[in-house]
């Protein structure tokens, strides 16, 4: 087989078979097939879409490039979250100690680094100095065992060739691309052994998918090709026209996470997470009422107890948790502005697919494969759809050691907000559970 025949037979919209599927991913992960080809193919992809079967081979061959963990304790529900991904998106911070608090579902986590405009749990967690997010699979199952929750990236073990496609769909641009999302997701959830998997496949101009009824194809596909895999799955579609809560950025979510863990933080990122480890609980325990697991939840939050479980799972993955107990004690970016509104009004749009772009010139994210990223840079967001805003009222705060990216997107910053002089109501709810 030749990588350019099998190009152009993507490139000219005809299917592959799982043979050719598996030599041009076996490839790339054992070096003999180039970056350059891969990218190219991975383009074809995303132009001309991949059918069934072709879906089911790409999902089957990045699983089967690593292992694949197996829980022995058929007594135990073993769950997870994946987002599609957004901007200011730190769900799976809060999730996973909180389900873990619950000690009714064990969470066995495999995240993602940045990818695109978007941030990645895994960044997120490795800004905590110290939080190590590699370990072997045997102690990612006794971990998980032991505590309830072991939160990891994809390894040389698990799911290699995820961890390799991803990092090159990221400088790319193949990122868009439901079926390439869908081997992502789910090549990397099957491994990790779970029954049950809550996707939060986000909607908007800030996700990937940005039209509702595209990301509601997303949505079945992932559970199509996640069911046929043995897993239950449910899929909520949540709102990204607006960043997710006030912060962006990689030390910046872990702060808001830990305001959510202790009961406080912004309204959405509360909401968001109770109705994610809400469902979750509720796949464990499908008799169970509903209010009843939110009731919990919210406890569980409101008592600290959540916060304690982040505590104690970040201590045993290395985190030097004083920073998380006293945050003052993480170092600041150089630069903090403050950008204020020109105009006064009602906040009716947000382009939160460019301040995902803006964190990245910030330093919060890669720009090219080897690129570092700085995890204090980000952004704040003081103004969110629907509020009301006076003219020199601070609309988003810049965090950066960048001199020259501040000076540059403090000047256009404010233009991602448009202020409108008509009252504006914020369309449909925040959430949909499918
Ligand atoms: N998250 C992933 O893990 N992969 C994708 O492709 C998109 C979001």
């Amino acid at each position: 087989m030749l990588p350019y025949t099998l190009i152009e037979k993507k490139q000219s919209g005809q299917a592959l078979n799982k043979d050719e599927i598996h030599f041009l991913v076996d490839g790339y992960v054992k070096k003999t097939i180039p970056e350059y080809q891969m990218a190219a193919f991975l383009m074809a992809v995303y132009f001309k879409g991949m059918e069934a079967e072709e879906i089911n081979a790409y999902i089957d061959v990045i699983l089967n490039s690593g292992k694949r963990v197996s829980f022995n304790d058929s007594t135990t529900y073993y769950a997870d979250k994946h987002s599609t991904g957004g901007v200011g998106d730190k769900i799976s911070l809060i999730l996973a100690p909180l389900a873990m608090a619950s000690g009714k579902v064990k969470v066995p986590m495999i995240s993602g680094r940045g990818l695109g405009h978007s941030g990645g749990t895994l960044d997120k967690l490795e800004s905590i100095p110290g939080f190590s997010t590699q370990m072997s699979l045997k102690d990612f199952q006794k971990q998980t065992d032991r505590l309830g929750c072991a939160l990891i990236g994809q390894t040389k073990d698990l799911c290699p060739a995820d961890k390799m496609l991803y990092a090159l769909r990221d400088v790319t641009a193949t990122v868009r691309s439901i079926p390439l999302i869908c081997g992502s997701i789910l090549s990397k959830k099957i491994a990790e052994g779970i029954k049950g998997l809550v996707l939060d496949v986000k909607t908007g101009n800030g996700a990937f998918i940005s039209k509702y009824e595209e990301t509601k194809h997303l949505a079945e596909q992932l559970k199509y090709f996640g069911e046929a895999y043995g897993l239950s799955v449910r899929p909520v579609i949540s709102d990204m026209n607006q960043p997710l809560g006030d912060k962006i950025g990689n030390w910046l979510e872990v702060e808001e996470s830990l305001d959510v863990l202790k009961g406080g933080g912004p309204a959405a990122v509360r909401e968001l997470s109770l109705v994610l480890t809400g469902q979750m609980l509720a796949m464990a325990d499908p008799k169970r009422a509903e209010g009843d697991i939110r009731k919990e939840l919210e406890k569980l939050l409101d008592s600290g107890a959540a916060y304690d479980a982040f505590l104690r799972v970040s201590k045993e993955q290395g985190a030097d948790i004083r920073y998380l107990e006293k945050t003052e004690l993480y170092d600041r970016s150089k630069y903090i502005i403050e950008v204020k509104s020109a105009s006064e009004g009602t906040i009716s749009y947000i382009d939160t697919y460019q301040l995902g772009l803006d964190a990245i010139v910030l330093g919060a994210g890669r720009r090219s494969l080897n690129d570092t990223i700085d995890p204090k840079a980000g952004l704040v967001v003081h103004k969110h759809l629907g509020d009301k805003v006076e003219k020199g009222e601070p609309l988003i705060t810049l965090h950066s050691d960048d001199k020259k990216a501040v000076e540059l997107l403090s000047k256009e910053i404010g233009d991602r907000f448009h202020v409108s002089e008509d009252n504006f109501t914020m369309k449909g709810d925040l959430y949909e559970i499918l």
